[in-house]
């Protein structure tokens, strides 16, 4: 395939189709239960990007037809004052989900402090019982910006199930367990969107590059400006830059896309790639942790 066709990835499209899908299945739930699910969203400190994330998750919301609550708390609050909010939350039958915005300012202990969210409540997925359930394939909460990753490729028609895939970047939040999604036998769209062969890449890397230009799948995940080129990929690859990066010239992913739509045959841009997909499956998470937590008022 000649460079300049590489297929735009539109992420902002599927994630509206997906969160149409989300609007009804939440309407629906709400009628059979009489429940709302609601997000508690936390907020510490006044950084000026996650004020933006906290906003577009409150607006996404909105138009899914889930409820929201934004506690926001001053930079100085201590670890004290976080945990027991945390606390009431958990406690609020109320709030099915609970988001800490990270990163939380120099001072604060965030490890102790996801820690303490209740696991059924945690729709970040970072929780160490939630990794641990997804590592065993058998996932309660699925990370949002991963699921996302998987939700594109898969509505791009494009199959996963023995192709190698080659994961740049091995951070707790996308890298690590974007590949125990796609490793494992079965996935939210069915086993071709999982199944694959995966390879994680990092700053100790030998000869990246050799490895980078096997991938039929490549996914960026490192949060350096323009950082894999087309040198580095196998034409007619599918790849997804899960980077934002801010620079002098805007906003730009860790993929060259200019340069690398000349050899890929699939690419997501950077804005409206994977972007607006991590909101859209926290919703989607949101609605399970409220289908978790009535059942289970249910039984009790
Ligand atoms: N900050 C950047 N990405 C994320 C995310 O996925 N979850 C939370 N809680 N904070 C973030």
């Amino acid at each position: 395939m000649s460079a300049d066709t590489a297929k735009i990835m539109d992420g902002k499209a599927i994630s509206q189709e997906i969160q149409t899908e989300l609007a009804s299945e939440t309407s629906q739930f709400t009628q059979e239960t009489g429940v709302t699910p609601c997000l508690a969203a936390v907020l510490v400190g006044a950084d000026a990007a996650s004020e933006v994330y906290v906003r577009n998750k409150q607006r996404a919301c909105e138009r899914v037809g889930l409820s929201s609550q934004l506690h926001k708390l001053p930079a100085d609050t201590s670890q004290k004052t976080l945990l027991d909010l945390i606390t009431e939350l958990n406690n609020d039958p109320l709030v099915h989900g609970i988001l800490v915005q990270l990163p939380l300012p120099a001072g604060l202990d965030s490890t102790q402090i996801l820690d303490s969210i209740n696991p059924e409540k945690d729709v970040d997925a970072f929780h160490p019982e939630n990794v641990g359930l997804i590592s065993q394939g058998r996932p309660r909460f699925l990370p949002c910006t991963p699921h996302g990753v998987q939700q594109i490729l898969d509505r791009c028609g494009i199959e996963l199930s023995g192709k190698h895939v080659v994961i740049v970047g091995r951070s707790e939040i996308v890298g690590k367990p974007m590949a125990m999604l796609l490793v494992n036998r079965d996935s939210t769209r069915g086993p071709q969107a999982a199944n694959a062969t995966v390879t994680i890449c990092h700053s100790r890397t030998t000869d990246l590059a050799a490895i980078t230009q096997t991938a039929d799948v490549l996914i960026a995940a490192i949060g350096k400006a323009k950082f894999i080129t087309a040198d580095m990929v196998k034409p007619g690859a599918a790849v997804v830059d899960v980077g934002i990066n801010r620079t002098a010239e805007g906003l730009v992913g860790d993929v060259d896309f200019d340069d690398v739509s000349t050899v890929a045959q699939h690419i997501t841009p950077v804005p409206g790639g994977v972007g607006p997909l991590t909101v859209t499956m926290l919703m989607h998470n949101t609605l399970t942790a409220a289908r978790i937590q009535t059942s289970n008022a249910a039984v009790e």
